[in-house]
C-alpha cells in the first residue's frame, strides 16, 4: 500500500500579511512538478489569501496551527474547525509540543480537537513526541505511546485513517538537534506497531507519519529515506523558500 507522502510547514507566529503572501507565492513558483503533497501550515490571518494563491495547484495545500474544538460560541480569541474549513484551508496542526508546553494543552483537549477538525473536512496533523528527559531515561517509547492512547486512539477506524501524524522529539524543535535517521526510524516504526494493534495493518499501512524537528536542506533526504518516515513538518527552515523547496526535493 502506498502511502501519502506529505511535506508541511509550520509557519508559527511569523510573517506578517504582506510577508506571508510573499513566501507562499516564492513557494509555489519554486516548486518543481511533483508527487508529494505540500502543506502550508500558517498564521490563522493567512489562511484565506494563502488559500487563494495556492488554488491553482493541486498538490499545495494550507493548514491552521489551532483550532478550538467547539463550533462557536463565547470562547474569545479561539477559532473554531469550521471557521478554518470556511477560509480554504483543509489541514490543521493539532497537539503541537509548543501548544501543549506553553497553552497547556492536554491530550484529551488535542482528542477533542482531533474529533472537530474530522467532523469539519479538516485533515488533523497530530503531533506527539518525548521531551529530553523521557528520551535520557528511556522511557520515549512508553511516553509516545501513552500520548496516542490518550489523544488519538479513541477514533474509530474510519477516523483514524483520515488522520496524519508527526513525531516531533521535542528536544529537536527548533534546537539544531535532529533525531538520528535510526532514532526517528525507530519511534515511526513503534507508532506504526501501535496503530496496527490498536486498529488493524491496514489502518497502520496507509498512515503518514512525518517527522519533525531542526529538518534542513542538509539532513532531510537521510531522514526521509527512512521505511516508515512519509516526510517531514518543518518549522525555522520552512519560512526561507528556497530552504523549503530543497526539503521538498530531498523527499524521494
Ligand atoms: P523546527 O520546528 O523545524 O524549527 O525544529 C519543527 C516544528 O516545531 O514543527
Amino acid at each position: 500500500m502506498t502511502r501519502k507522502k506529505i511535506v508541511a510547514g509550520n509557519w508559527k507566529m511569523h510573517k506578517d500579511y504582506e510577508a506571508g503572501r510573499d513566501l507562499a507565492q516564492d513557494i509555489i513558483e519554486k516548486l518543481q512538478p511533483n508527487d508529494h503533497l505540500i502543506v502550508l501550515g500558517t498564521p490563522f490571518i493567512h489562511l484565506k489569501g494563502v488559500s487563494m494563491i495556492a488554488k491553482e495547484v493541486s498538490n499545495v495545500a494550507v493548514a491552521a496551527q489551532n483550532c478550538h474544538y467547539e463550533t462557536q460560541g463565547a470562547f474569545t480569541g479561539e477559532i473554531s474547525a469550521a471557521m478554518v474549513y470556511s477560509t480554504g484551508a483543509r489541514y490543521v496542526i493539532l497537539g503541537h509540543s509548543e501548544r501543549r508546553t506553553l497553552f497547556g494543552e492536554s491530550d484529551a483537549t488535542v482528542f477533542l480537537k482531533v474529533k472537530a477538525a474530522l467532523a469539519n473536512q479538516l485533515t488533523p496533523i497530530v503531533c506527539v513526541g518525548e521531551s529530553l528527559e523521557h528520551r535520557e531515561s528511556n522511557s520515549h517509547l512508553d511516553f509516545v505511546a501513552q500520548q496516542l492512547q490518550d489523544s488519538l486512539f479513541g477514533l474509530t477506524a474510519a477516523e483514524c485513517n483520515a488522520v496524519v501524524l508527526a513525531y516531533e522529539p521535542v528536544w529537536a524543535i527548533g534546537t539544531g538537534k535532529t533525531a538520528s535517521p535510526d532514532q526517528a526510524q525507530e519511534m515511526h516504526a513503534h507508532i506504526r506497531s501501535l496503530v496496527s494493534k490498536a486498529y488493524d495493518p491496514e489502518t497502520a499501512a496507509q498512515l503518514s507519519i512525518l517527522y519533525g524537528g531542526s529538518v534542513k536542506p542538509a539532513n532531510a533526504a537521510e531522514i526521509f529515506a527512512q521505511p516508515d518516515v512519509d516526510g517531514g513538518l518543518i518549522g525555522g527552515a520552512s519560512l526561507v523558500a528556497d530552504d523549503f523547496i530543497a526539503i521538498v526535493n530531498g523527499l524521494q
